[in-house]
């Protein structure tokens, strides 16, 4: 999604800029540009692809500019072409805008621009901004005025940026459902979209919520509402470190957010689990506790894997605690008026915080009165905060598109919820230990079966060339079927689909040939016995079988053409382990095909549009 960046200073920004962008690429885009003030004109180079691109086009040593701000684009409007990418002029060439979101209104405004004289060049909606600001200033009024006069007239979001050369001592930034942050530095101020693109520069930082305007100079900052009252913000400290979003070592982010699981998942568990108590305490609920154990109904809502994730909290919380749980994707939950209760309680899963649906879906639950919590990793995202109450997963930065280490952390913190609702509504302590002692022995199964990296590595070598997967579990497995199938198609192209493995015989298995590999998620538990009957029905067929097994499992080799085996746990906890080698398994696949794993095409990491 658009990433944002600005810097005001005694620097020159573009090198600052640039490196910014660099760490933006994570969230994946298509075009970039850059636009600065230099001797009192402002200029902009921009490009469509990578920001290696943007860069080649720059010679830093050209200029020298103290004030100016970075994009990159991920289309919504228009084509991804240079002419597109932003920052946007106004039409005398001396304001610059950067903007993520979306102008819901921009053809109305376009057209009653055009009609006072106004030329737009690009296919885009933000341009209009550029040019409605401009319009406020041949009024008279001072840029933050203009800026604050432009925003009244848009519907839609935005996280905006403007420089102006009339005004070259300051940056204007504004937020309505994107997100922003002002850097604090020392003679030096950053505005940015994500925190890791000034991260090299300050770890103070200040998040601008929904509706504020902020100008930034070089050495102060002042906010306001858009009624223009000024508002006193508190200075975050990000604990996070550079070497935290950096690959460590590994060839992508991808394979280095696997292959962290093990930490990943203790950190969800770190201060939570209580082992002698067989329970669990989590601080973000305490507040809401009570509301929690009385509803009558939990709901999860999530886009993605995050979604994924959710069908599993389903099998655990009714499996446990015995209350009526439902999982909606949160595009379709905001749109048809869902029935919503006061006594529902609804958890919003989200690794970045600040998916759009996800986040409107919460919004309409809160209208409707319902207990909204969260369960996000990006700790102070918009989800997060709009939350009455939640729980972080702490799996750590992920810069990789495609979701893996927040997948089994989010697992990990529903079972902890899972287990904490459990043993308030009655499960024996005994019963609760089991499971906690199950999950205190989660980081080093994981680690075991991350030893098999070279094995899959194997397996996928022979599979790279297959047009088609099926995946196939059952039970607590069949959300991970999906997301095996998910994550394949996300990095790899290759089409692929998740089933639950009792309803290929409703259909999928007339697709079964020996073109068309098939993944069982077949580990001992109380389906096993089904899932092998399933797998001789595909045998039968002669489809190439790969199955996930347990390690104690030796009948299954006779029956499939590959196995990877791994440890046992109870099945509330299973998929927590089974994802992980088809995790593994994309990822090789997608290596060997040449593929930019960590930024698949036409995805981006957070996905802040509808
Ligand atoms: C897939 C993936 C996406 C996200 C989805 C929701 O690997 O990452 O499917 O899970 O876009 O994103 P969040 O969790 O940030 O709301």
């Amino acid at each position: 999604m658009c990433g944002i960046i600005g810097y005001i200073g005694e620097k020159n920004c573009i090198p600052i800029i640039i490196n910014g962008l660099k760490r933006l690429e994570y969230r994946g885009y298509d075009s970039a540009g850059l636009g600065f003030i230099h001797n009192g004109n402002a200029h902009v180079i921009k490009s469509k692809g990578k920001v290696s691109i943007l860069e080649e086009k720059i010679n830093s040593n050209q200029y020298f500019s103290s004030l100016g701000i970075g994009h990159t684009r991920w289309a919504t409007h228009g084509i991804p072409n240079e002419t597109n990418a932003h920052p946007h002029f106004n039409e005398s060439k001396n304001l610059l805008i950067i903007h993520n979101g979306i102008i819901e209104n921009y053809q109305t405004i376009k057209t009653s621009l055009s009609n006072i004289g106004y030329k737009f060049y690009t296919e885009t909606d933000s341009e209009v901004i550029a040019h409605l600001i401009d319009s406020f200033i041949h009024k008279g009024n001072t840029l933050l005025k203009s800026v604050r006069l432009a925003l009244s007239e848009v519907e839609g979001t935005y996280g905006l940026a403007v420089i102006y050369n009339g005004e070259a001592d300051k940056i204007i930034a504004a937020r309505k459902g994107s997100p922003l942050v002002i850097g604090v530095g020392d003679g030096e101020n950053f505005i940015a979209s994500d925190v890791s693109a000034i991260l090299a520069h300050t770890k103070q930082v200040v998040y601008l919520e929904d509706g504020e305007i902020v100008e930034v100079y070089k050495d102060k900052f002042v906010t306001r509402t858009t009624s223009d009252e000024e508002i006193q913000k508190e200075i975050h400290e990000i604990s996070l470190s550079l070497d935290e979003i950096d690959k460590g070592g590994y060839s992508h982010f991808m394979l280095k957010e696997i292959m962290e699981q093990p930490e990943s998942v203790r950190n969800s568990m770190r201060g939570r689990l209580l082992i002698p108590e067989g329970s669990a305490k989590l601080g973000g609920l305490d507040n809401v506790i009570e509301r929690l154990l009385n509803c009558k109904r939990i709901i999860i809502s999530a886009c993605g894997t995050s979604w994924h994730a959710g069908l599993v909290g389903e099998y655990m919380i009714e499996k446990y605690a015995q209350i009526p749980t439902e999982v909606e994707y949160a595009s379709e939950f905001r749109y048809r008026n869902p029935i919503i209760h006061p006594d529902d309680a609804i958890f919003f899963i989200s690794q970045s915080g600040e998916t759009a649906d996800t986040l409107a879906a919460m919004k309409e639950a809160k209208n409707k009165g319902a207990l909204a919590l969260g369960i996000c990793n990006v700790v102070g995202s918009s989800i997060a905060r709009e939350s009455l109450g939640g729980v972080y997963i702490h799996a750590g930065p992920e810069i990789g598109v495609a979701s893996t280490k927040a997948f089994t952390s989010q697992l990990v913190v529903l079972a902890l919820i899972a287990l904490l609702l459990s043993r308030k509504l009655g499960m024996k302590a005994e019963e609760g230990k089991c499971i906690a002692e199950h999950m205190d022995q989660l980081p080093d199964k994981i680690a075991q079966i991350l030893k098999l990296n070279s094995e899959i590595e194997f397996i996928a070598s022979e599979f790279q060339d297959a047009k088609n997967f099926l995946y196939l579990g059952r039970g607590f497995n069949f959300p991970v079927a999906l997301e095996g199938a998910l994550k394949l198609k996300e990095i790899s192209y290759i089409h692929a689909e998740g089933y639950p493995a009792a309803e290929m015989k409703h259909g999928p298995i007339a697709l079964i040939d020996e073109n068309m590999p098939a993944i069982f998620i077949a580990p001992k538990d109380s389906t096993y016995d089904k899932i092998i009957s399933n797998i001789q029905e595909v045998k039968a067929r002669k489809g190439r079988i790969i199955a996930i097994a347990s390690e104690s499992d030796s009948e299954i080799d006779h029956l499939v053409d590959y196995t990877i085996k791994i440890p046992d746990t109870i099945s509330m906890l299973m998929p927590i382990l089974t994802v992980i080698p088809l995790q593994l398994l994309a990822y090789h696949i997608a290596v060997k095909k040449g593929l930019n794993v960590d930024q698949p095409r036409n995805l981006a990491k957070s996905v802040t549009v509808e």
